[in-house]
């Protein structure tokens, strides 16, 4: 089957495009792109205004599926992730059970492919059970297709146990995605350590408490040449940690989300909103200003959302006894097109390699690019589409997100995975 997109706005920074031109997809490859093309037999699509894309990725996600499936599962979290435009996501192992052997991959991976809306990349524990305590079984897993290994949702304390866990996943030339957070410092943190925490009378969650870890694993790194990426990355030192080990040539790279960036401990008021309880916390508006600067001169290498769903009656308690997490998937490119591109922050081009280039070099997965011979994983926009966050317009089964309310500009309308329709004029295709 052929499919012709049309005069799109074409944008891809890996061979240079941005420009008006066709794009020709068949059999789930892109054969040709260029003016005026034409076809003998197959279907069209006008996308004249549109902005079309290599698909983009969301590298950290909690789809929740085995064992929290009153959040979230593959089934509602992918339909939210094609709702948001992505191609893919990186799913993380802190489920019930922990996927921390072959089987919970296998299980991930069957089911992504029975009931997924688009891609789904399996990371598994760096540890059993996320203890800690003993290796998880990282060759195994890798033989039946992990990419990346982390205990996301926690850090790993011990620092011997980090190292075992690099040089193991180096052997693999798989990827350590590092939950920075020493335990001893945060204790039982809710908010950021300072202002907010005194403000609001909590435990504070100080921001030394991310950049110790931070700091040991760039050290980790260096030491075993595993390569390692830093998770939600939420403060000024840590990006300076990570632009200096990038210096010096080490293998890292790192992440940041839009709560992250768009967010600050001060929208924590006194209603004590607990959509905005995230670990880590929201930080002072001189850190998101210190991330914008990282995304600015490259030290940051991708936006993701760390998609965190949870069920209403868990977040509708007191602050200190909801769960840590907002959700993402349905809001992310929104925010970046509204807050980063529409403001003249950011181009097209370098929101590409945040969101889909990089993400897919981290973790090893093919390239997509918009030239003949590659996959036909794309993702087209609307940059003019207005639209408010609403609780009801989610695919997600949960709808803590921080954003509800928010006026944004530009949205996915169309999403091809391997030259399928998964969204179409802005709904799933069944
Ligand atoms: O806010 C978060 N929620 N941060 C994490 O690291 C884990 C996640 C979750 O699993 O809910
Ligand atoms: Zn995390």
């Amino acid at each position: 089957m052929a499919l012709m997109l049309k005069n799109a706005r074409v944008v891809d920074p890996q061979v240079g495009l941005d420009e008006v031109c066709d794009v020709l997809l068949r059999d789930g490859r892109i054969v040709e792109v260029g003016h005026g093309l034409a076809m003998e037999k197959g279907e069209e699509m006008d996308l004249t205004g549109k902005v079309l894309t290599p698909g983009l990725v969301d590298m950290h996600v909690h789809l929740r599926e085995p064992g929290f499936e009153q959040k979230e599962d593959i089934a509602s979290g992918t339909r939210a992730a094609a709702h948001g435009g992505f191609t893919a996501v990186c799913a993380m192992p802190n489920t019930d059970p922990v996927i921390d052997n072959a089987v919970g991959v296998e299980y991930v991976r069957a089911r992504a492919e029975q009931v997924g809306k688009c891609r789904v990349i399996v990371s598994g524990a760096c540890t059993k059970g996320l203890a800690g305590e003993i290796l998880a079984e990282m060759g195994d897993m890798c033989a039946h297709g992990a990419k990346a290994f982390t205990d996301d949702g926690r850090g790993v304390q011990d620092a011997g146990m980090m190292r075992r866990v690099m040089e193991y996943a180096s052997q693999f030339d798989r990827v350590v995605m590092a939950h920075c957070q020493d335990d001893s410092l945060v204790g039982e943190g809710q908010v950021n350590e300072g202002v907010a925490s005194t403000r609001l009378g909590m435990f504070g969650w100080p921001a030394e408490g991310e950049e110790l870890e931070i700091m040991r694993d760039i050290a980790l790194c260096r030491l075993t040449g595993c390569p390692l990426h830093i998770q939600h990355i939420t403060t000024a030192r840590g990006v300076a940690m990570v632009r200096a080990a990038k210096a010096e040539g080490l293998p890292v790279t790192c992440e940041v989300t839009p709560h992250h960036l768009f967010l600050t401990e001060d929208d924590i008021d006194d209603t004590y909103p607990t959509s905005l309880k995230v670990n880590p916390p929201l930080r002072t508006a001189s850190d998101a200003e210190a991330l914008a600067e990282g995304i600015a001169d490259g030290t940051i290498d991708a936006i993701v959302t760390d998609h965190a769903p949870h069920t209403d009656w868990e977040k509708d308690r007191e602050f200190e006894l909801a769960p840590f997490g907002m959700i993402g998937l349905e809001t992310s490119l929104s925010l970046v097109l509204t807050n980063l591109v529409a403001t003249g922050k950011m181009s097209y081009g370098r929101m590409v390699e945040l969101m889909a280039v990089n993400p897919r070099a981290i973790l090893r997965e093919e390239p997509v690019r918009i030239e003949a011979g590659s996959i036909a994983d794309l993702t087209v926009f609307d940059p003019e589409a207005t639209w408010t966050v609403e609780r009801a317009g989610f695919c997600s089964k949960a709808g803590n997100s921080g954003f509800i309310g928010c006026e944004l500009r530009g949205r996915a309308t169309d999403v091809l995975v391997g030259g399928y329709a998964t969204l179409r004029d802005g709904k799933i295709v069944e």
